[in-house]
């Protein structure tokens, strides 16, 4: 079995981080959220990857490279403009041949991984196989409905009045047939050529499309509340790991991983947390759900809940909570009995201030 993993999205609902990187690459836990998608993948036994990639596909390609550090083979698929899913698989037929594969989103995390449905696929084998899970907003997700034994009888793309809570997530397995549902369907309203229109023509065609509900959590990063929800669940299972110092001055408490060349100086952390190599945390309080990337620097500085990229910096500011903190972006505090706020923001910034 192969695996397509799509990375082609814009990722306008991150703005401003996407301005400056894809959405994929993007660190929960202080590691690319595409990382985590490879280290799935290969957790579930596939090792011939192929990634859909668009305009970012430089910044993509120089961060996995061959794929040989993840022990997986990968080639990069260049996808013009974000033509929907189910163009992806026809880009990719080359690369895919006659193999069953498994399709993943770039941009989703289980926290249980795949290795379980990519299990169920191969010993069942049906013509496709999606992963779903119950979600309160149905209509913001491809939704389908099941019969016995999971068997879908209907799928619908982010219908307006959905027949079924349980949503399509972003682990798809399906076998070589997929191709001829490809070729059958005609883009959507929205002008993408939808995986949820090639499945449901598989359906009508009278192939066998099951569902297999997710095991554990699952998120899909594409807003900023998902990427620190993401953040928040994968520290939930981290384990401590001091390779950094922690001075004598300072105390930790619950899970800290603290990175190889950081420093920690008369401070507070309260796990789970991860603070990256050679960040510099000095007479600071660092809260529970917070990764610190590699080269910050923080001093008097409160923060918890957040995701500080590579070398951002904190002083003189506390009370940062469910916050993201762009590489080496500053913040920091104007001089005692000075009542103003002096602010340089990029575009599509958001900032919310003590009123
Ligand atoms: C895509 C699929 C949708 C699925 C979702 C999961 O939506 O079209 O069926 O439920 O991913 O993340 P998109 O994120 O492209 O709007």
């Amino acid at each position: 079995m192969k695996a397509l993993i799509l990375s082609g999205g814009m990722g306008t609902r991150l703005r401003p981080l996407t301005h400056a990187m894809p959405k994929q690459l993007i660190p929960l836990a202080n590691k690319p959220v595409l990382f985590h998608a490879l280290e799935a993948v290969r957790d579930a036994g596939i090792t011939d990857i192929g990634i859909i990639v668009g305009d970012w596909h430089k910044e993509i390609s120089r961060a996995v490279g061959d794929g040989s550090r993840f022990d997986l083979r990968v080639r990069y698929i260049r996808q013009e403009a974000p033509f929907g899913l189910a163009h992806c698989v026809l880009i990719a037929r080359d690369f895919l041949g006659d193999d069953d594969f498994a399709m993943y989103l770039g941009d989703n995390v289980f926290g249980d991984g795949i290795a379980e449905a990519a299990d169920r696929f191969r010993h069942s084998r049906p013509a496709a196989q999606v992963s779903v899970t119950p979600v309160g907003t149905p209509q913001e997700y491809g939704i389908v409905e099941t019969g016995p034994g999971g068997r879908v009888s209907e799928l619908r793309e982010k219908p307006r009045r959905p027949r079924s809570n349980l949503a399509v997530t972003g682990a798809y397995f399906f076998t070589p047939i997929v191709h001829d549902a490809v070729r059958a369907i005609e883009p959507s309203r929205r002008g993408e050529r939808e995986i949820t229109d090639a499945l449901q023509w598989l359906v009508d065609q009278g192939h066998d499309v099951r569902a297999v509900e997710v095991t554990g959590w699952w998120k899909d990063t594409g807003r900023i509340d998902d990427i620190l929800d993401g953040n928040r669940l994968l520290l939930d299972s981290a384990e401590s790991r001091i390779e950094g110092s922690i001075d004598a001055a300072s105390t930790a408490l619950g899970p800290v991983i603290v990175a190889p060349g950081a420093r920690i100086i008369r401070s507070h952390l309260r796990g789970p947390l991860i603070i990256g190599e050679g960040s510099i945390v000095e007479d600071s309080y660092i809260g529970p759900h917070t990764s610190i990337g590699a080269g910050c620097v923080l001093s008097e500085a409160g923060v918890s809940g957040s995701i500080l990229l590579d070398g951002a910096a904190v002083s003189d500011v506390n009370g940062i909570h469910w916050s993201v903190i762009g590489r080496s972006a500053r913040v920091g505090a104007t001089p005692a009995g000075t009542a103003r706020h002096r602010l340089v923001v990029g575009d599509h910034t958001e900032l919310d201030v003590v009123a």
